[in-house]
């Protein structure tokens, strides 16, 4: 099965993907890698949690374990069908303007860092639409040396192989991911836009939030609050 592609992203394999190419049969088999505790460390017991592009909920269903409160967001209703441990939205994120305010809004897995400019404003406007007044922001952002290079990374659960990785102009980078588990191969084209500090801040700033912070060393995961 193939995708309707959009601008630098698609993908190809066996079952239902989304429109940006995420496969629903490979995300179900994907476990947390410390995200869940990552997040549930930096906010308040009992949280509600906006989670933006939730996919099949890797990552919300740890969250309602630990005793938060999750609507989770994503544009595939393919996606979202395989969560029932939280109330469920199905919507672009850029469209989503829900009635209610949240103590956290989460924007994990690189979305920000699409490469069209303006989409990443009508994500983040998003964000700032929907966190409450003392509330926060997470967001995931890309590790360029994730894509510096064509690399494989094998365990005995699955075959992640980055190929085809082009470097490109205005810190863009591109590359194909191509995943195996059980005999089934999945690949996704990614075109991500990487972020320095200033532009960071800027895209933020125009969406009324403000940087607050990290919660890892690496930068990897930005927190924002309101402006
Ligand atoms: C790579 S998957 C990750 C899912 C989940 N965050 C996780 O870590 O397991 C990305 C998900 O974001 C969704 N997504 C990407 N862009 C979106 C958008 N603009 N609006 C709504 N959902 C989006 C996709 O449909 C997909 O389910």
């Amino acid at each position: 099965m193939t995708t309707d592609e959009r601008v630098g992203q698609g993908g190809t394999g066996p079952g239902e993907l989304a429109p940006d190419g995420s496969s629903v049969d490979l995300y179900v088999q994907v476990q947390p890698h410390g995200e869940d505790e990552l997040i549930n460390a930096a906010i308040a017991p009992g949280s509600s949690i906006l989670e933006l592009g939730c996919g099949t909920g890797r990552i919300t269903r740890p969250l309602v374990a630990f005793g938060h409160q999750v609507v989770a967001v994503d544009e595939s209703a393919a996606m979202t069908s395989r969560i029932t441990e939280a109330e469920t939205v199905v919507s672009t994120i850029e469209e989503l303007r829900l009635d209610r305010r949240f103590d956290v809004v989460l924007m994990m897995s690189y979305l920000i860092n699409v490469a069209d400019d303006g989409a990443r404003q009508r994500l983040l406007d998003t964000c700032a639409h929907h966190v409450k007044s003392d509330g926060v922001v997470l967001l995931q952002q890309q590790d360029r040396e994730v894509f510096a290079r064509n690399v494989v990374r094998e365990s005995p659960q699955r075959r992640v192989e980055v190929a085809d990785v082009k470097q490109l102009p205005d810190d863009m980078q591109s590359a194909t991911m191509i995943y195996t588990v059980d005999g089934r191969t999945w690949s996704q084209h990614v075109l991500v836009k990487n972020l320095t500090e200033e532009t960071l801040s800027a895209a933020l700033h125009a969406s009324g939030l403000a940087l607050d912070g990290y919660l890892t060393p690496d930068r990897g995961w930005i927190r924002a609050k309101l402006r």
